[in-house]
């Protein structure tokens, strides 16, 4: 009881009263994920505004061995940001300086709290795009997304959070500091410690700022939703679409069950009068005007059964919400279990008839929503009407995916949800040398302990 009071003072002393948060009400926002599924407690919220105020709190935790949970805007969907098991929660929605656009290098410095939302309309403010988008904008943090590589809407054309980042500056458990933002797009020195902490999930250090590469900002942006009867024609024109338009920048995959109860939930209308199977939204973003080549593209499908096109914002606003919503639809039937897997390409069209199927026989009462990002073979399998701590899903979903070659993460991580399955793709030297590498930059196991690596 002394060393956690002690513990309470040391923080106090560092980040200031006001930024050690115990208020029961305000803890509550920290303590439970996104999804409602996943629910924790905490002694307090810690809530560091500077570098320096993050390095001296980790170094206190790491001296008396009390395990942190980093966390950015919350907006995680496998269990890795929430205390599931009486964690500290380090807070690093603080750290929110926003530097200037180095249009010389196409680049920004962000520390970790900054919004995805913000960070963005930054970049085009000053003539550039930051490549990286997903529903979660206005709240997902760059921390956040570096920690879990986040992958989004643009992966196919601009590659995933990884991709983007040129350097970081992170504070290690011991509260050493390490890392660059001096943005040198070749620097052949040594292990790429930017590339091994983007997607590490809080397990190796807190990314307190990055320096981010930026595409140029399309001046054109055309969105179409096309119908087809089946998935298999629907992926037959994903493949058209990458093949024949280089400006091609989103293409998504939804069904007519997600998409009435996106409508029904949310009450959006019905975009086709006529009912179809699959849905396939494609964004398209140049510099010059991507509408002809997308139109012939589209015209040579005759398996296309219904177009829409949008050539304006709310147009395409519009469009962009039959698909981005199926997560908030989905949420309203209670907490879902969510998986997010990828497939080889060809194997695509089979797992969405396979997973049904299996999971038909499985839970016969449970719904299966399917929706996600075709060009990346990302889908996103959504269950209801399952007890949230019945496995069964998980294991039978995963299982399958393993089966038809895919990975039982594409975008979301492994966080807790997960790190039961890590076995079926990584083998037990990979799984020793993550571990390896664990502690040896937190030896004492403080940094997010429960995630990503399987229990003993
Ligand atoms: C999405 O693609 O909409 C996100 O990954 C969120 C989700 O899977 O619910
Ligand atoms: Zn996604």
């Amino acid at each position: 009881m002394r060393a956690a009071d002690d513990l309470m003072t040391e923080l106090r002393a560092v980040v200031g009263d006001a930024n050690v948060v115990t208020d029961r009400a305000v803890v509550a926002g920290y303590t439970t994920d996104w999804t409602g599924r996943f629910h924790g407690d905490t002694p307090a919220v810690v809530r560091p505004g500077t570098r320096d105020e993050v390095a001296a709190t980790l170094r206190a935790c790491t001296e008396r061995g009390v395990a942190i949970v980093l966390q950015g805007g919350n907006t995680g969907l496998v269990g890795g940001s929430v205390p599931l098991h009486g964690e500290i929660v380090v807070s690093l929605r603080r750290l929110d300086a926003l530097g200037p656009v180095d249009a010389r290098a196409g680049q920004v410095t962000a520390q970790a709290g900054v919004t995805l939302a913000r960070l963005q309309a930054h970049a085009r403010a000053a003539g550039w795009e930051y490549a990286v988008d997903l529903a979660a904008r206005d709240s997902a943090t760059v921390g956040g997304t570096i920690a879990t590589n986040a992958g989004g809407l643009h992966v196919f054309r601009h590659g995933p959070t990884r991709a983007q980042v040129v350097g970081v500056e992170a504070v290690l458990a011991s509260g050493a500091v390490v890392g660059t933002l001096d943005g040198l797009e070749k620097d052949n020195t040594g292990y790429h410690l930017a590339g091994l902490l983007t997607g590490s999930e809080g397990t190796l250090a807190a990314v307190t700022a990055a320096r981010l590469r930026l595409v140029p900002r399309p001046r054109n942006v055309v969105v179409a939703l096309c119908a087809f009867d089946d998935v298999e024609d629907a992926l037959d024109g994903v493949a058209v679409v990458r093949r024949e338009i280089d400006t091609a920048r989103a293409i998504e995959l939804f069904f007519q069950d997600g998409l009435d109860l996106v409508c029904d939930r949310l009450g959006l209308a019905r975009p086709f009068a006529k009912r179809h199977d699959a849905f396939v939204l494609i964004e398209c973003a140049g510099r010059t005007d991507p509408a002809p080549a997308l139109a012939a593209a589209i015209e040579s499908l005759a398996a296309v059964r219904d177009v829409a096109v949008a050539t304006d914002d709310r147009t395409a606003r519009r469009l962009w919400r039959y698909r981005e919503a199926h997560t908030e639809a989905i949420n309203l039937l209670g907490p879902p279990h969510k998986l997010d897997v990828t497939l080889p390409a060809g194997a695509l069209g089979g797992f969405v008839a396979r997973v049904r199927q299996r999971l038909r026989e499985l839970v016969p009462s449970a719904q299966v929503w399917l929706f996600g990002h075709a060009a990346d073979g990302n889908m996103h399998v959504n269950v209801t009407g399952v007890a949230p701590d019945d496995d069964s899903v998980t294991d039978a979903v995963l299982r399958l995916v393993v089966e038809m070659r895919g990975s039982i993460s594409a975008e979301h991580g492994i966080g807790t949800a997960k790190r039961r399955w890590l076995h079926l793709v990584r083998t037990g030297d990979e799984i020793a040398a993550y571990r390896a590498i664990k502690r040896a930059l937190d030896p004492a196991g403080v940094l997010n302990p429960h995630a990503l690596l399987p229990g003993p």
